[in-house]
Formats: C-alpha cells, sequence, structure tokens
C-alpha cells in the first residue's frame, strides 16, 4: 500500500537507524503464525507507548457508560485496540460500541486558523480507496474472535465529520459517549463535533485531545476552548504519551 510519507520530527540519524529495524521485520525467519503473537519483538519503545496510552483511556472509562468514538481514526489501529480491550475487560458489555470517522481521503476542510503544513494541505493520510473496506474486515474478523461476537458493536462511518457525525447522532438517538478520541487536529471539524457531542456526554465522559497546545496545529485546541470553556471538566497530560491531554467531564 503506498501512503505520502508523513511529516516527522524525527532525526535523520534516528530515520537511519530506523531502517535496519525495517530491514530486520522485512527478513524475519519467523512464520506468520508466531510472528503476530510475538510483535513486541519489533515494537519500537514509542510503539509501545501509544498502546499503553490507548489502555490508559480505557482504564479511565472503564466504569463509565456509553460508546468510544474517534474522529480521525486513519488505519483503524485505536479501533482495533479498543475492540479488544473491550472484549478482555468487558466481555459481557453489548452496550460498548467501538465508531470510528475517518473521510480515508485525507483533510476535507480547512480553516485560517489551522496553519499550512504539507501534512494536512497536501495528500498525507490519504489512503487507497479500498482501505475502509478492508478495515471494516479487519475489525469484523476481531470482533468474530471475541465473546458476544453475534451482536455488531462497531462502525466505521467514512465521509466528512462535518456531515456525517451529526447524522450519525440523528440515526442513532440514544447513543451516549464515554470516551471521545479527538484527532482530527483542524477547527471546523473540531467545533462541529464537540457541539455536537455536548449532550451525550456524561460526568465522566473523557474526551482525548490528541492536539492540545499544539504549535502547528491550534485550530483543535481554538475549538475546544470556544465550546467547553474552561470550567466543567478536569484536563491532565497522558502518562504514556506525554503531550497528549486528557479531558475529563465533570
Ligand atoms: C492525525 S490523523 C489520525 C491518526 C489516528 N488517530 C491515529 O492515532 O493513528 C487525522 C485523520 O483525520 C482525518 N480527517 C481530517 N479531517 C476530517 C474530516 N473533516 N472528517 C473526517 N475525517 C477527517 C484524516 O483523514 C486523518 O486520517
Amino acid at each position: 500500500m503506498k501512503t505520502q510519507k508523513l511529516e516527522t520530527k524525527a532525526s535523520q540519524a534516528q530515520l537511519d537507524h530506523r531502517e535496519t529495524l525495517y530491514k530486520l521485520f522485512k527478513d524475519t525467519p519467523i512464520p506468520t503464525d508466531q510472528l503476530l503473537m510475538h510483535l513486541g519483538l519489533y515494537m519500537r519503545s514509542s510503539a509501545l507507548a501509544k498502546i499503553l496510552f490507548v489502555n490508559e483511556l480505557y482504564e479511565l472509562i472503564k466504569d463509565v457508560p456509553g460508546s468510544i468514538m474517534e474522529f480521525g481514526c486513519w488505519l483503524g489501529q485505536n479501533i482495533i485496540l479498543f475492540e479488544n480491550l473491550r472484549a478482555i475487560n468487558e466481555p459481557f458489555n453489548q452496550n460498548r460500541r467501538v465508531i470510528g470517522f475517518d473521510t480515508f481521503g485525507g483533510y476535507a476542510s480547512l480553516s485560517a486558523v489551522d496553519g499550512d503544513s504539507e501534512v494536512i494541505t497536501g495528500e498525507g493520510y490519504a489512503l487507497p480507496a479500498n482501505y475502509p473496506d478492508y478495515l471494516k474486515e479487519l475489525i469484523a474478523y476481531h470482533e468474530s474472535n471475541n465473546i458476544l461476537s453475534h451482536i455488531s458493536k462497531h462502525q466505521i462511518v467514512q465521509g466528512d465529520v462535518v456531515k456525517t457525525f451529526p447524522q450519525f447522532l440523528k440515526d442513532n438517538p440514544g447513543e451516549m459517549v464515554a470516551l471521545a478520541y479527538f484527532d482530527l487536529a483542524v477547527y471546523e471539524p473540531s467545533k462541529v463535533c464537540f457541539q455536537a457531542i455536548r449532550e451525550r456526554l456524561v460526568p465522566g465522559s473523557v474526551l482525548l485531545m490528541d492536539e492540545y497546545n499544539f504549535k502547528e496545529y491550534p485550530g483543535a485546541t481554538i475549538a475546544f476552548r470556544e465550546v467547553f470553556g474552561d470550567t466543567g471538566y478536569k484536563i491532565k497530560k497522558s502518562r504514556y504519551m506525554t503531550d497528549r491531554a486528557i479531558v475529563i467531564i465533570d
């Protein structure tokens, strides 16, 4: 699969060093069944931190009713991790749905406040046309492998969230939100989603801000401030991804 190379803050030495790992992975002598059970062999500390971070979020909402949503799910790793954390932590909770939103074609709309990083103005994050179907097949596989597999508990919603999320809420008037992972980075879609989601949050609901106080992408922080102000929630850093902000609704 070809995707455009994403902007990185890694140094050239770090990038060169990663090539060694890519080669070791590509040339692995381990058969696929064993490889999939031992992926930690190839996981850099930054990739491991991302998984620990997703678990940190799940721990925060274990006692909070409602669904898990990701706005800007891209390849869908978090969606798959949430499905499997659900299966591990609360296998009989059929009401913990996992829903991912993305255009799967990259950024749809930009506002003046969003800056001009090439990642969001260019083809960054655009995926091949068949990727949403691939992701749906993958999550269906994981669900079928877990308990209560006959009850569908996930949804992948393709399109611009400015339209798809209000429509989703209309179509699902009883859907409440325990955890909303915001990774859209830009102003307008973030603002539309923050406004729409407010009435579906409960005390203890968690909003994850992937880009908070982020110099290159100020849009999401501005939208958050405009909708939520500075009261009615607590905010803290993630323990594992220390530049991510975790908002807990009072
Ligand atoms: C930073 S990436 C998400 C990365 C992902 N959360 C992860 O942790 O791997 C941002 C995603 O937001 C999506 N996106 C941007 N604007 C959008 C919009 N208006 N509607 C739906 N998705 C959008 C992009 O397509 C992109 O996949």
